[in-house]
C-alpha cells in the first residue's frame, strides 16, 4: 500500500540538537542566547489572559508595523512565521516543484537539504571554498528555482560580503533566500538587496539575537510579489498571540539585545584565541554566536561525550569537511569558564 509518498518514506529527517528538559545542563549546542530582555517575559505574562480564547491576528499587523519601523521596509514587504524554519518551508513550497533544483552551499544548515527532499525537489549542494568562501559562480550555474544561503554561515561561522550576495542575486535564476539567523553577531545584512532585486528574500529569527528560541518567531523581508505568495500558502494563524506579544516586546528592547550581542561577539573572539593557544585547536573565524573548532588530534565524538559527562552539551557533525569539528555556542561567562575548566581537566 502506498500510504506515504516515497520521498518521505525514505527521508532521513533533520535531527535537531539535544534539548534536555531537566535543569543542570550547560547548553552550548543549539546557539541559544544567554540573554533575554526581562520585559519580554513580563509582557507575555500580562498577555496570558482569557483573550487566548480568540484566534490571533492572522497577519501580525502590529508586529509587522514594528518590524517595518525598525528595519526601514514597509509592512507589506514583511511576513512573520512560526520560527524562521517555517518561513524556509514556505519559501521551498512557493518556489520549487517536484524535480526542481534547490541549491545551497555545503557545509551549511542541513535543514535546507531535508526541506528540498520533503518537497521532492532536487537538492544541489555546492561546496564552499577552502576557507569557506561563497561559490557565487557555481551556485549561479545550478539554475535553481531556489538558492539558500545562510549569512553568516552555519556551522562554519563565515560572513559573506554584500557584494558577493548582490552578484549571486544577479546570477541565480530563481529566488535567493539569505538566511540571516546570526547576522546580529557580526555579519553584514543583505536587506539593501531587497529593493534592488525582486528575487531576494532576507530571513531573520528572534531565536538567536533576541534570545527567544522558545517562542518561535521568524520574519522575512522581500518584494511585495514574493511576500504575497508566501502569505497565500501559510497557515492562517501561524504566529500565536503570545508570540506576537513577545516579538513586539523584544523589538522594544532592541538596544539592550544588540548591546549583549556585541559583548557576546567580543567573548567569542577571546574564546577563539584561548581554544587555539591553550589546546592547539584550529578555530575558524566567526561572525556568529558560535565557533567551529577543529580539535586536531582529539577525536570529536570522544570529546563531545567526555564534555557530556561534565553535563556540557556541544555539537559535532558526522559530515564531510567538518567531521573533525565541534560547534560551540558562546554561552554566558560562567558557562564558557565551565567549558574551559572541563577541557583543561580532559586534555591538559
Ligand atoms: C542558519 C539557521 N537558519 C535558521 C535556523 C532556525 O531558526 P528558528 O529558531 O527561527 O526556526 C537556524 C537554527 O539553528 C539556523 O542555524
Amino acid at each position: 500500500m502506498s500510504l506515504i509518498r516515497p520521498n518521505v518514506d525514505s527521508l532521513e529527517p533533520y535531527v535537531p540538537g539535544e534539548q534536555p528538559q531537566e535543569p543542570g545542563w550547560i547548553k552550548l549546542n543549539t546557539n541559544e542566547n544567554p540573554f533575554m530582555a526581562p520585559q519580554i517575559a513580563v509582557a507575555v505574562a500580562e498577555a496570558a489572559t482569557d483573550l487566548l480564547r480568540l484566534y490571533p491576528d492572522p497577519l501580525c499587523v502590529a508586529l509587522r508595523e514594528k518590524l517595518a519601523a525598525r528595519y526601514g521596509l514597509p509592512a507589506a514587504q514583511i511576513i512573520c512565521g512560526n520560527g524562521s524554519d517555517e518561513l524556509l518551508t514556505l519559501a521551498v513550497r512557493a518556489t520549487a516543484g517536484e524535480g526542481d533544483r534547490i541549491a545551497f552551499p555545503t557545509p551549511s544548515y542541513s535543514l535546507y537539504d531535508t526541506l528540498a527532499r520533503i518537497q521532492n525537489a532536487f537538492p544541489v549542494p555546492v561546496e564552499l571554498g577552502p576557507r569557506w568562501e561563497l561559490p557565487v559562480d557555481e551556485l549561479g550555474a545550478v539554475g535553481a528555482a531556489l538558492t539558500l544561503v545562510a549569512n553568516p554561515n552555519a556551522p562554519t561561522g563565515t560572513p559573506y560580503s554584500l557584494d558577493a550576495l548582490d552578484a549571486l542575486a544577479r546570477a541565480v535564476e530563481g529566488l535567493l533566500l539569505v538566511d540571516e539567523a546570526y547576522v546580529d553577531f557580526g555579519g553584514e545584512t543583505a536587506l539593501p538587496l531587497v529593493n534592488r532585486h525582486e528575487n531576494v528574500l532576507v530571513l531573520r529569527t528572534m531565536s538567536k539575537a533576541f534570545g527567544l528560541a522558545g517562542v518561535r518567531l521568524g520574519y522575512a523581508f522581500g518584494s511585495p510579489r514574493v511576500i504575497e505568495a508566501l502569505n497565500k500558502i501559510k497557515d492562517s494563524y501561524n504566529v500565536d498571540r503570545l508570540t506576537q506579544v513577545a516579538g513586539i516586546a523584544a523589538l522594544d528592547a532592541y538596544d539592550a539585545a544588540m548591546a549583549h550581542n556585541r559583548e557576546t561577539a567580543a567573548r567569542r573572539d577571546r574564546l577563539a584565541e584561548i581554544l587555539h593557544t591553550r589546546f592547539g585547536f584550529r578555530v575558524w573565524p566567526s561572525a556568529t554566536n558560535f565557533l567551529l573548532v577543529d580539535t586536531g588530534r582529539y577525536p570529536v565524538k570522544a570529546l563531545y561525550e567526555a564534555l557530556k559527562r561534565h553535563r556540557i552539551l556541544v555539537r559535532y557533525f558526522d559530515r564531510p569537511l567538518i567531521g573533525n569539528c565541534l560547534r560551540i555556542t558562546i554561552g554566558s561567562e560562567p558557562e564558557v569558564s565551565a567549558l574551559l575548566r572541563a577541557l583543561e581537566s580532559l586534555l591538559l
